[in-house]
């Protein structure tokens, strides 16, 4: 198995609490969310639709796509509200020199 190679994403102060940030890694659009201080990033783009994650409503750690309401669990990617039914990636990150790194597929 490779090594994850980490990407800049974002400065860790524009992920602000309870809100998501969209942003372009390695040509990827990513969502990355605040929860309680912990970052977390998944794909920005909805699986059930042409929706931004980034500009949902974030409640604990579950993201409300903006088109139809369904959900997913940030820290995981998972569907945990219908309509949707598949999950979307997730990244691991690390917090470098007060900079959001992700690791994206090449
Ligand atoms: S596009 Fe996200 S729930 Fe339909």
């Amino acid at each position: 198995m490779s090594e994850l190679e980490f990407e800049p994403a974002a400065n860790v102060d524009d992920v602000q609490a309870g809100e998501g940030l969209r942003c372009i890694v390695r040509g990827h659009a990513v969502a990355l969310f605040n929860v309680d201080g912990q970052i977390h990033a998944i794909d920005d783009r909805c699986s059930h639709g042409e929706a931004s994650l980034a500009d949902g409503w974030l409640e604990g750690c579950e993201i409300e796509c903006p088109l139809h309401q369904g959900r997913f669990d940030v820290t995981n990617g998972k569907a945990t509200a219908a309509p949707c039914l598949e999950a979307v990636a997730s990244y691991p990150i690390r917090i470098v020199a007060g900079r959001v790194l992700v690791a994206v597929p090449r």
